[in-house]
This record gives C-alpha cells, sequence and structure tokens, in this order.
C-alpha cells in the first residue's frame, strides 16, 4: 500500500513509506547540503594529478569536521572511508586508496554530510589533468541527464517520469543508463523509500508530492550498462570496461516544481578544464 506520511509522525528508520517534510526540515537540508555542495566546490583544487583518493578522503573528513558535520559513509554498513572516488570505468562506491590519480583520469568523489540530524548527498565528476574528449562528453551527458531528471520534478509526476527523462536523453547520446543503482528518498535517514530510477516509463512509480525530499544520482556509460562487483564487495566496475560517469543532486518538490539543495554556491557543478 502506497502511503505518505508526515516524517514527524514515524520513527526514525526505513519503513518503506514517503515522508513528506515542512518547512524547517527544507531549512535543515539546505544546510547541509550546501556544506556538501561546498566540499565538492574546494575539491575542483584538490584533484590533480598525483594526488591520491585517501587524500581527497581526508579532505572530505576533516573539512566535515571544520563545519560540524560527519560523513555519513563513515560506518555505514561497515563502509570505512568518509566518500566515494569512483574512477575511470568503476561506476560507484568506489573506495579510497593511496594510488595516485593520474592525468586523463576521470573520477566521481560522492559526499554525504549529516549535519543536525539531516543528510546532504551529491557527486560530481572531476577530470585530472587534460582528458580524452570521450571521457568530457560522456560527462557532459551524464550531468545533462541529471538536468533533464530534475526538469520534470513537481506534484502530480511519477517518480517514473524522471528516469524516463534521463534514459531518453542518455540512450540518444548512444550512452547507457546502469540499472543496479538508483536514487533515493532521504532526510534523517541516508536512505530512504522511495527508489528513483534513473531509467523506465512516465506513469511508473509514485506519484511526488510538495514536501518529497529524493536524490537523483544517474550513473552513465559510454558502453553497456551492465555492471558487476569487485572482491570488496562494494565496487561496482562496467563489465565491459567502458568509462562510467556519475552526478548527483539531492532535491525537493516544491508547489510548482522542485528545489535543489545540492546546488553549486560558486555554480561551478559541471567542471571542466
Ligand atoms: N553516497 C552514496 C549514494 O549516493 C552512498 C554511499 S554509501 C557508502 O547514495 F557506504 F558506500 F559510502
Ligand atoms: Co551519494
Ligand atoms: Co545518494
Amino acid at each position: 500500500m502506497v502511503s505518505y506520511v508526515d516524517y514527524k509522525k514515524v520513527p526514525l528508520k526505513y519503513t518503506g513509506q514517503f515522508r513528506i517534510f515542512d518547512e524547517a526540515a527544507f531549512a535543515g537540508m539546505r544546510k547541509v547540503c550546501e556544506l556538501a555542495a561546498r566540499s565538492l566546490d574546494e575539491l575542483i583544487h584538490i584533484v590533480k594529478p598525483g594526488i591520491t583518493t585517501n587524500e581527497i578522503d581526508h579532505f572530505v573528513f576533516s573539512f566535515g569536521a571544520d563545519h560540524g558535520a560527519l560523513p555519513a559513509d563513515l560506518n555505514y554498513r561497515g563502509y570505512m572511508h568518509s566518500c566515494c572516488t569512483s574512477k575511470n570505468h568503476v561506476v560507484c562506491h568506489g573506495i579510497p586508496d593511496d594510488r595516485p590519480l593520474r592525468e586523463g583520469d576521470i573520477v566521481n568523489i560522492d559526499v554525504t554530510y549529516i549535519l543536525d540530524g539531516w543528510h546532504g548527498d551529491s557527486s560530481r565528476m572531476y577530470p585530472v589533468g587534460i582528458i580524452k574528449r570521450a571521457a568530457e562528453r560522456l560527462m557532459e551527458v551524464t550531468h545533462e541527464s541529471l538536468m533533464k531528471g530534475i526538469a520534470v520534478v513537481k506534484p502530480g509526476v511519477h517518480t517514473g517520469a524522471i528516469g524516463a527523462a534521463i534514459q531518453l536523453y542518455a540512450e540518444a547520446e548512444r550512452c547507457s543508463v546502469v540499472r543496479d543503482f538508483c536514487g533515493h528518498g532521504i532526510g534523517q535517514i541516508f536512505h530512504d523509500a522511495p527508489n528513483i530510477l534513473h531509467y523506465g516509463k512516465s506513469n511508473d512509480g509514485i506519484e511526488l508530492r510538495k514536501g518529497m525530499i529524493f536524490t537523483i544520482e544517474p550513473m552513465i556509460n559510454l558502453g553497456k550498462a551492465e555492471v558487476k562487483t569487485l572482491k570488496n564487495d562494494w565496487t561496482a566496475v562496467t563489465c565491459d570496461h567502458s568509462l562510467s560517469a556519475q552526478y548527483e543532486h539531492t532535491v525537493g518538490v516544491t508547489e510548482t516544481g522542485c528545489e535543489i539543495f545540492t546546488l553549486s554556491p560558486k555554480n561551478i557543478f559541471f567542471y571542466q578544464i
């Protein structure tokens, strides 16, 4: 049974219901999401050839600590790092390590902070030095598919319309949409109902209502859509080893559309060198 509930009236754990948030919640989300966006802005100056993904991870932790926020990733289901760093053919959940990034790599950095109990989740792609045109195009297509998905969000529309808009655009650009991961409800819980699929039909899924908050985070591949999980049980990579990209925003449904909580204060969400 589909049910929408006042977030103040349900326990702080996954119940499968769709929480409806009020203005106070939106204010909390604005704060934490802006912090996540600012950390991603700062990372533009840090991501360079020679830097390791562990150094990126340490920055994410200390930037949060400096602003009273904890990374939601840390200790989440046994995950031992502050962010995910997914490079080249890695689709998502790349684990930071001591290997330096190299000129020509593209890397997704995915940050979620918790501040005053609210979660702000966002990710962007970073070029490492000069990258190939194909990699740059994949980043452009992925960012645009996220924005196409966001553009359809408003009360009365089904979650499937978001996926349909993303799939239509990405496939017209001869790219493929990863099916194995989705966007998610978020708020005082990191991963909540509903699931936001990045493919499908406009009438699929549940109807959006004002006050819902969720992420949209399409993973788009240059080659085929199939992914497999590495032996660390976290990291997903493309089966055909083709490049993969992802962008993620946290949004809240308003009367007429949505508010993008994780927009870059410096307006540099899509960054090219
Ligand atoms: N930030 C990811 C998301 O977009 C989740 C990462 S969970 C972790 O939903 F444990 F891998 F960090
Ligand atoms: Co994320
Ligand atoms: Co997310």
